[in-house]
């Protein structure tokens, strides 16, 4: 079935309509980069920043699931010596929820410029907003002062739950902001020294299928594959697995690779494959944040604070 794609219901978190509407636009939106300088003939480019299409020598920095965690965020940014005129930073997405300051985090995002994927937790927040606002619409009453009617709460979303209270407390912006976090962000082949196009997203792909074809709920929740289809439970074998095997085969007969950059899967930490980099180091369970930087093809990592209390391990 073919619907058409209405930004408005994508918003509210209608990832009903989502899952059945067609546009690929809407699945995979390119980041907007600094035009490309093509690389002199007969040169090896040089390493480090220079190396960049970035013509003033930035980097786009892909930085692991934050969760609220805004000191260590910061303090990543000071290790990597981030400058805002010069430096692109995408968040892989679950820039919220079991760390303390969420709202924070998303501020600092927009207040950077920066850009994101969409999380399990930045949807289930979302959701939360989009039938919030709906109630609001419907009733005309202030939704921060009336208890919904728990009667009438989609099954999927859980009252009282954090993502419940951020929901309430988001801004507008705020909404705004997390609510344009594509499922996937592309990047073109001309910055990484990999040579292929980079695709960010938060928990990763099904390897049986093309990009195009991959459904919402497996971009921001897959781990495994189990009996042949995607699960978000912790048995089963890597996505990853499948797909580094099926991207070389790929490969090996001329076709174009790509680089998937992700998070989410913080129970298998810093996972760098050749198709593939796993970027959740567990900093909401006192572990680490991790940055890729993708001119560089390097990885920065930081040690985090203790863990947060809000955690309760479902990455
Ligand atoms: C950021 O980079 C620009 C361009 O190279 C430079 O002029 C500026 O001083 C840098 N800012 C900081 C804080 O380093």
């Amino acid at each position: 079935m073919l619907v058409p794609c209405p930004t408005k219901a994508l918003n509210q978190g209608l990832m009903l309509i989502l899952a059945l509407c067609t546009a690929s636009s809407l699945l995979v939106q390119s980041a907007p980069v600094q035009s490309s300088q093509p690389p002199a003939a007969g040169n090896s480019p040089p390493l480090g920043p220079a190396d960049s299409a970035n013509p003033n020598g930035g980097r786009t920095i892909i930085v692991g699931d934050v969760h609220g965690r805004l000191e260590d965020f910061n303090k990543l940014i000071a290790e990597l010596k981030y400058n805002q005129t010069m430096d692109k930073v995408i968040l892989a997405g679950d820039l919220v929820a079991k760390g303390p300051d969420s709202l924070g985090v998303i501020d600092k995002a927009r207040q950077m410029g920066a850009e994101c994927v969409r999380g399990n937790h930045d949807d289930e927040v979302l959701r939360w907003r989009g039938y919030l606002d709906s109630l609001k619409k419907t009733t005309k009453t202030d939704f921060k002062n009336e208890e919904e009617d728990e009667a009438k709460v989609p099954e999927d979303l859980i009252p009282g739950s954090e993502h419940e209270k951020l929901a309430r407390d988001m801004t507008d912006a705020q909404y705004k902001y997390l609510s344009s976090c594509p499922l996937i962000l592309t990047l073109p082949d001309t910055l990484s020294p990999r040579n292929a196009a980079v695709y960010v997203m938060h928990a990763g792909i099904d390897p049986a299928h093309t990009f195009k074809e991959q459904k919402p709920w497996t971009l921001f929740n897959v781990r495994n594959i189990l009996d042949g289809v995607p699960s978000r439970k912790k048995k089963g074998s890597s996505w990853s697995k499948g797909y580094n095997e099926a991207e070389s085969k790929r490969v090996q007969k001329g076709a174009e690779g790509h680089l998937v950059v992700y998070g989410h899967d913080a129970g298998r930490g810093l996972n760098n494959q050749k198709w593939s980099i796993g970027l959740d180091t567990g900093c909401v369970k006192g572990n680490q944040l991790s940055a890729y930087i993708v001119e560089q093809d390097k990885v920065v990592s930081i040690d985090c604070g203790k863990a947060s209390e809000g955690d309760d391990g479902d990455d």
